[in-house]
This record gives C-alpha cells, structure tokens and sequence, in this order.
C-alpha cells in the first residue's frame, strides 16, 4: 500500500423520508438558501413541492435550469451573482450529478472576488466555499459524497474537472424513491459511468487484497442491481443499494493506498461531452472497452485476469491472454445488455473532429502519466476503434 489521508466529512442520510432531516441540517447553516434544480423533473416527481414545504421558514431563492454538463456560463455565473446579491448562507442542490457540480462551482465561486474560472482551473486556490448541501435524484457521479464537480465552457470546448476540499457537500439526502422516475437511457448510463469510476481505480499498478475486494464487491452490486433497476424502476431495495455504490464508487475509498491510475476513459470521455454535449455515462460504455482493448499488454494482462475471473466468473484455469480478450468482450456485452449505444457513430460523433479531441486530450488530460500512458497517438487510436 501507498501512503494515504482518506477525509470525507460529508453526511450521508439514506432512506425512505430522509429528507425530514433537512430543516435541521439547513439551520445551523443559515436562514437564506439558493434553492438549486436541472430542467424540471423535480417538479414532475413532487420534490419541489416537498422542499418547498420543508424550507418555509427559509427565506429561499433559486436557480433553475441547470443542464446536463452544468455550463459555466450561464449556470455557475448566475448563481454566484445570485449568492452574493442575496447574501446567500447556504447552497441547497436538487437534483443528479450536474446539479451538484454547477453548485459547488457556485459554493466556491461565490466567496471569491474574482472570476470563477481562476478557481476551476486551480489559477487560485480556494480559500473557502458556501456550504452545500444537496438532494440526489439520479444515482450516477458520486458527487453527493465527493469533492469534485466538472464544469463544461461551451465556447472553448473544455470540460474541467475541478477537485477540491471545500466542495464536500455538508450532507447528501439519499432518498431512491426520488430515483424511480429516472429514464432507463439515464439509468443505463449512471451505471456505465459508476462501474467506469470502479475499474478506473481497479486497473492502476499498486492494490492490495482489500482494494480489489472491495471495487469488485461494488461492481458486482452495481451490475446486479442495475439490471434489476432497468426492469423493474421502482424496485426500491435495488435503487437503494444501486445509489449507495455510486456513491462509494467516486469518493476515493475503494483505492486508499493504492497507486493512481490516471482516470483515462474519464479524461477521454470530458472531451467528448465537451465537444458533442453527449451523456457521460454513454461515453464512457463507448469509449472503456476500446481503451482495454488498447493497453492490453504482459504488463497489464494480470489486472484483466483478475477482473474477468472475479467479476464475469471466467475460467481461472484458461490462459492468461484468453481471459483478458473475454473480459473485454464480457464488459462490452455488459453495456449492449444495458441497452447503450457502443459506437462513437450512434451518439452523433463522426470522424470529423477525432483528431481534434484527440490533440485537446492529449494537451489537458495528462494521460502520458496514466497508468498504462496514452499519447495523443494512442488517444486517436481508441477514439477512432469507438467510431
Ligand atoms: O434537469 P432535470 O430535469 O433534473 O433532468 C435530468 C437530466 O435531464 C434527469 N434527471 C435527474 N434526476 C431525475 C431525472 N429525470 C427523471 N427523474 C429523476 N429523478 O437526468 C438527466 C441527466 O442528469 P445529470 O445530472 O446530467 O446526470 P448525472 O447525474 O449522470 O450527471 C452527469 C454530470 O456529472 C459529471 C459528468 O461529467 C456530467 O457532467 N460527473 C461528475 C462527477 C463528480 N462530481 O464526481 C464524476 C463523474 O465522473 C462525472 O464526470
Ligand atoms: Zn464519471
């Protein structure tokens, strides 16, 4: 094992009413809230109605439409100047992944007196940030119990990972009721983009018994359960345990002391939404496939064997390069299970732009130092085996 300072302060309240809890965890942060939401599936679920009820002795103001791959600019910029117009104390975020990561961006942005952008480039440091905290509706990132949010800037095509002490939610209200309404194509995709989170820390050079154990255990669970949460979207035992292992798969806990890997099909797939504003998760089924298919070598061979034998249940006793070739396939056939698109071509994205995202990747991913290292050669070569 590595050296290693595991912190995650954030609370977890799990279950059926939980959100009960929020007037009380809200007090002692303060009276004014900036109540945060997407594009309105809040209000068709009765979640708006609900909050509202809660927060009446709140003085409450809001910032709605916050869209998938939160943009700087309208989303975060408003809700800064909303924060420091208001005099907000706290930061109340209702909704999936996008929601909370435009809200830490505000959280931070609000308490800093210059542009925002400084701080999700890591230009400046964050001193502080508004406190956040926030309802998950979408099981998925892992933001609710992370420091982390990805803010996507239209004009430049970037989209930036922005990790930070500051941006732990107080507390995440976890309620999978709230998650019933999700679409199969966003469920689909939360859990290609939680079983990525798992296998960008399971494949990396050091790990341990205990971390393997306990990547394989959630993955397993994720795999499980979404298939159940597919067929059955109110199956409240499977979206409840589905939610809590996305929420274990991001926050660093499945690889204390582990080495880094790089996270190289998140680096890659940034770009694509950046570029083409698709959906995370499906670029992520597209694009890990390929990426394992590209650095399987006698270095790495022993990490595909350990995941297709305790994840697939693949024959131990077969040749070490059998095993890796069928856990390629295994986790291709996995997302064709799920119902996702597994081409490049099928998200809208063609050739025309490959060499482009490819330049970009290889220029702000630092995905030379990845693991298995990519250049930009290597980065156009897996981008154009997903077209
Ligand atoms: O906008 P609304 O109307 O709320 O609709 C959303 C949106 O259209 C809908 N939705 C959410 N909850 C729903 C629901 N629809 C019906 N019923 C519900 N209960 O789902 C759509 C997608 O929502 P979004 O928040 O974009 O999805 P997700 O949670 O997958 O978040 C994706 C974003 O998170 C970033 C991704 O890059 C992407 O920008 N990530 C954040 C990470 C982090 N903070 O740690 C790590 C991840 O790797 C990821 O990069
Ligand atoms: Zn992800």
């Amino acid at each position: 094992m590595e050296n290693f300072i595991y912190h995650t302060p954030t609370k977890l309240i799990f279950g059926q009413n939980a959100i009960t809890n929020l007037p009380d965890i809200l007090r002692p942060l303060g009276q004014r809230v900036l109540l945060t939401y997407g594009g309105g599936s809040i209000k068709k679920i009765g979640l708006y109605d609900e909050v509202k009820r809660l927060l009446a002795d709140f003085k409450v103001f809001e910032l709605s439409g916050i869209a998938p791959n939160p943009k700087y600019d309208p989303s975060v910029l408003e809700g800064v100047r909303l924060c420091r117009e208001h005099r907000i104390d706290v930061v109340l975020a209702v909704g999936g992944g996008s929601v909370l990561d435009c809200s830490k961006a505000i959280c931070a942005g609000a308490l800093y007196d210059g542009d925002p952008w400084d701080l999700i480039t890591y230009r400046v440091k964050a001193k502080a940030a508004l406190p956040l905290v926030d309802v998950l509706t979408l099981a998925a990132t892992g933001s609710e119990y992370d420091s982390g949010c990805v803010i996507s800037r239209t004009e430049t095509n970037d989209k930036v990972g922005y990790i930070d002490e500051h941006l732990f939610p107080v507390a995440s209200i976890l309620d999978p009721r709230y998650t019933f309404s999700v679409s199969k194509k966003q469920t689909a995709a939360g859990a290609a983009d939680a079983i990525n989170h798992v296998i960008e820390q399971y494949f990396c050079a050091t790990h341990s018994d205990l971390t393997d154990g306990m990547c394989e255990s959630v993955i397993r669970s994720l795999i499980k359960n979404a298939k159940i949460a597919l067929e059955h979207p109110d199956d409240e035992g499977a979206r409840g345990e589905f939610m809590v292992d996305c929420s274990l798969a991001c926050n660093g806990i499945l690889s204390v002391g582990n080495s880094p890997s790089g996270w190289p099909c998140h680096g890659m797939e940034h770009a694509l939404s950046a570029y083409y504003d698709i959906t995370h998760g499906e670029g992520l089924a597209i694009l890990t496939p390929r990426w394992m298919h590209h650095i399987l070598s006698p270095e790495t061979t022993e990490r595909f064997v350990s995941f297709g034998t305790h994840i697939f249940g693949i024959d131990a006793a077969l040749p070490a390069a059998d095993i890796a070739e069928q856990t390629i396939q295994a986790t291709y056939d996995l997302f064709t299970s799920f119902g996702m698109p597994m081409h490049l071509r099928d998200v809208g994205i063609d050739e025309t732009r490959l060499a482009e995202m490819a330049h970009h990747i290889a220029e702000n991913e630092g995905l030379d130092n990845a693991w298995a290292p990519l250049s930009e050669a290597d980065i156009l070569s897996i981008l154009r085996a997903s077209l």
